[in-house]
């Protein structure tokens, strides 16, 4: 059904105790999902996972103090989805960057209470009119997330087009780290990668991953999970994936967050951008009928070893 007031939506959708429909902050209706693991939020604005917290651990998402929360605007933090182009339109610059799967509202396809305590929404997003103006491609795509004591979301693109395509995108989640400054994420030694702050030189990662400047890197060709090590917060986000060939790391630091309008200053030291992405030479090309599984499993532990 085409989404529709929050009373409907909880009477069609609500499961008790687990899930319930609300305005969320800029009143964008937002999932909210509790269960015995983890809270979590979602806004149907963009299927944007905006927090996930287990209960024994500080929220795991990052979101800025000065995000937006309008309709039609991206939000600063949490899991924007990117889809179908990652950065900038690859020949027309006066498209959204990014695509527009993350500021276009989602339909709600099902919840479910699942097995061993988790919690599962579904959101879906189909072509529009609106869509084929910013591109002209059919396509069908579904998003699940289930919470638990992991955040699992995976996103299915399906090409419901009568010719094949190719498009780039991302699951572009922001963590919350202690102080970027000393964290190392773990996962990339050896793996060649374009560097976005150095003229999209291809380099290759030797050892940990470490933060001491503006850092905006596509790794390509990679599978590997990374895990994000904090000696601050004194504990470890460990990002697994499936479907994902490239991995974006980004931290804005200080020039580019003081630019950017929806990011406080200093909140550069409390972030990193870990993205579960298939871009540049990583693009994906879909047959007609065919679809693609593009999912992150993320788990936060209380471990620094
Ligand atoms: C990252 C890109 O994925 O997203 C960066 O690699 C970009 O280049 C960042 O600055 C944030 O993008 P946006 O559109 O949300 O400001």
């Amino acid at each position: 059904m085409l989404n529709a007031d929050i009373p409907t939506l909880n009477a069609t959708f609500g499961i008790t105790r687990q899930i319930t429909f609300v305005n969320g902050p800029g009143d964008l209706p937002m999932v909210s999902i509790q269960n015995s693991a983890a809270e979590a939020t979602i806004t149907l604005q963009g299927a944007h996972i905006l927090s996930f917290q287990p209960h024994d651990q500080q929220p795991v998402l990052w979101v800025s103090q000065h995000a937006l929360f309008e309709a039609g605007k991206g939000i600063r933090g949490g899991i924007p989805i990117v889809f179908p182009w990652f950065g900038p339109h690859p020949t027309d610059p006066s498209k959204p960057q990014h695509g527009f799967a993350r500021t276009m509202v989602w339909q709600v396809l099902g919840t479910s209470a699942g097995a061993e305590g988790t919690t599962q929404v579904r959101l879906g997003l189909n072509d529009t009119d609106q869509t084929r103006e910013l591109w002209p491609q059919a396509f069908a795509l579904e998003y699940v997330v289930t919470v638990g004591s992991t955040l699992e979301a995976k996103l299915i693109v399906r090409n419901t087009d009568e010719a094949a395509y190719t498009w780039t995108g991302a699951l572009h989640s922001y963590f919350t780290v202690g102080d970027v400054r000393q964290i190392a994420i773990r996962g990339l030694d050896g793996t060649m990668y374009l560097d976005k702050v150095d003229a999209m030189q291809r380099k290759t990662q030797h050892g940990e991953l470490t933060f001491d400047s503006e850092t905006d890197r596509i790794y390509l060709d990679t599978d590997a999970t990374c895990d994000i090590h904090d000696p601050a917060l004194q504990r470890r986000i460990q990002v697994a994936k499936q479907g994902s060939r490239s991995t974006v790391v980004w931290n804005p630091w200080i020039d580019k967050a003081r630019a950017l309008a929806d990011f406080g200053d200093d909140e550069y030291l409390g972030m990193v951008c870990v993205e579960t992405a298939n871009a540049a030479a990583d693009a994906v090309t879909l047959a007609p009928g065919a679809e693609h599984r593009l999912k992150a499993i993320i788990t936060a532990t209380s471990d620094v070893a």
